[in-house]
């Protein structure tokens, strides 16, 4: 259960609304879907640091909080933990608004899954180039 008071880490990378094509048998959103999201929301973060192409190398500690709903408003966040010489860790959060509701007791906006994503900066090539430092 995530803390009330918690806020989310990092800027927020995607905006997006679970569909009910996204549901699973039962009438959840795929975690698979969600960590397709993470993995956008994250590349777009890691294009921006690296100025150029990349590609996902390694998902770690990935965790699954509460499940998402059809409906809900799906925020990825995320911040860098970490620069190699061609790769880069970012930490990323999901956090959903649920869907518009006059029910009273609806759910907050709530952190649903976390993860750290690696990034490699790769050349038209597709091999890894070093990422430019400021
Ligand atoms: C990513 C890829 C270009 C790396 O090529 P490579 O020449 O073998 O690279 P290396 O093994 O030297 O690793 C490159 C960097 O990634 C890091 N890395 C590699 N595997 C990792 C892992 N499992 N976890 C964390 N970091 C990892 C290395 O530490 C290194 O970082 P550094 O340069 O900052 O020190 C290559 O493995 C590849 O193309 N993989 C497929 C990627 C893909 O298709 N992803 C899914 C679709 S986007």
């Amino acid at each position: 259960m995530t803390d009330s008071t918690q806020e989310p880490s990092g800027d927020l990378l995607l905006r997006t609304l679970a569909m009910p094509a996204d549901t699973n048998t039962n009438g959840d959103i795929f975690g698979g879907w969600i960590m397709s999201q993470m993995d956008i929301a994250g590349g777009i973060l890691a294009q921006q640091i690296t100025a150029g192409a990349v590609v996902t190398v390694a998902v770690d500690s990935m965790k699954f909080i509460s499940p998402v709903q059809m409906g809900d408003v799906v925020c990825c966040y995320g911040e860098m933990k970490r620069q190699g010489n061609t790769s880069l860790a970012l930490h990323l959060e999901v956090w959903v608004r649920p869907r518009m509701s006059r029910e009273k007791g609806s759910r907050p906006h709530s952190k649903v899954t976390e993860a750290v994503f690696t990034y490699v900066a790769i050349d038209e090539n597709g091999v890894k180039r070093r990422i430019p430092r400021d």
